[in-house]
């Protein structure tokens, strides 16, 4: 995507070819910083202290992270404990795992001389896959945006809420959640997009907003309390979020605050979609309740926030009272009975075993839960 004309993607290879550089994520939407990742620990750091976030960016990035631990060491022990490393940073988005165990089945058989030209290789592949799949799922929903605007009256645009950001800076580029909206925007769509702020690390607010502001798409950040309000008002037409792990039953595990989404959205009727590229299902599960790990984050999330002061710098403040504790989980849970349907790189598919299988026959039928 462009950011004042120039293009970008949120990671890509040094010209130097030693390293890999990246948008620092924490300092948007006050300055655009890139960052330099030229170890294993630093590509860890970065995942783990969110510089990089979003389940697609934090699987490329892992990618290149192998890359970087087998080009200073390519033995067995180096790409094992690199694997390990990198899979322990956050435990919630199966991107992660998906990224680092195809890099151990490509790396492993090699002869260690080969290592560091296949990982560069497959970090390529990876980062360019994602690409190909944004613009599968852009395609894929579309069509659903057109279909609301053909029944809108004259001069009102297709109203979308998202949670979040699933955009392109949560991806190697164009997003999930966010490429139908591109892609309608692009096409001349009238649109309009209500964007959660999403507490406690704000991404909706910060990164959202910020893609969608340098896009040019219309949009309103709102409190993450104010959508089932909108909804009961009829300002709503569509709820599109992305997922760090739906699970082959359909269950989707997304950022905290997605399923009150879900539930406010069934109530009112709102068609609630998510965009699900294939490397974010997790076909060995079924229960997602059950099975997909949560994150807890550190109350510091809560209890400060970070913010731009009048004189542009940026300064932490303190919210809550001392001594107060607070709890930080950072994604939930929505069951897929709230799911509309799945947004995927090969159409729209219903959020169940059969909607999944008839679009990844190759893939599917591994969970070991029946849907609840
Ligand atoms: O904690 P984050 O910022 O990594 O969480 C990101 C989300 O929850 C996104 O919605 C999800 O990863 C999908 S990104 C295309």
């Amino acid at each position: 995507m462009k950011v004042a004309g120039r293009p970008y993607r949120t990671i890509w290879p040094s010209t130097d070819g030693q390293a890999v550089e990246i948008i620092d994520q924490t300092r948007l939407p006050h300055a655009l910083v890139t960052v330099r990742l030229a170890t294993l620990d630093d590509a860890a750091r970065a995942i783990r202290d969110m510089l990089v976030r979003g389940a697609p960016l934090i699987g490329a990035t892992a990618a290149w992270g192998i890359w970087l631990a087998v080009r200073a060491d390519p033995s067995d022990e180096s790409l094992a404990q690199a694997h390990a490393s990198l899979l322990a940073t956050r435990p919630t988005a199966v991107n992660l795992r998906w990224a680092l165990d195809r890099a151990r089945a490509r790396l492993q058989p090699l002869r260690a001389g080969e290592r560091a030209a296949a990982a560069r290789q497959l970090a390529v592949e990876v980062c360019d896959e994602d690409v190909a799949l944004n613009r599968g799922i852009a395609a894929a929903g579309l069509p659903l945006i057109c279909a609301l605007a053909a029944r809108k009256p004259a001069g009102h645009p297709v109203q979308i809420l998202t949670h979040c950001n699933a955009g392109w800076l949560a991806t190697v580029d164009v997003g999930t959640a966010t490429a139908p909206i591109y892609a309608a925007y692009d096409a001349g769509v009238p649109i309009h997009v209500w964007v959660d702020e999403t507490r406690p690390r704000n991404q909706g607010a910060s990164l959202t907003a910020w893609e969608l502001l340098h896009h040019g798409v219309p949009h309103t950040v709102i409190a993450d309390n104010a959508g089932g309000h909108l909804m009961q008002r009829g300002q709503v037409d569509l709820v599109i979020v992305g997922t760090d792990r739906t699970t082959a039953t359909g269950d989707v595990c997304n950022k905290i605050g997605t399923y009150l989404k879900a539930l406010a959205a069934r109530d009112n009727g709102v068609p609630f979609y998510v965009a699900a590229p294939s490397p974010s299902i997790d076909w060995s599960i079924g229960d997602g309740l059950r099975r997909i790990p949560i994150e807890e984050r550190s109350a510091r999330e809560l209890s400060h926030l970070a913010g731009r002061l009048p004189d542009g710098s940026v300064a932490t403040i303190a919210l809550l009272p001392d001594g107060s504790p607070a709890a930080n989980p950072a994604f939930d849970v929505t069951p897929a009975r709230l799911v509309t349907g799945l947004i995927t790189e090969r159409g729209v598919c219903a959020a169940t075993t059969a909607g999944l299988r008839e679009l990844f026959p190759d893939r599917a039928g591994v969970a070991e839960e029946p849907t609840r």
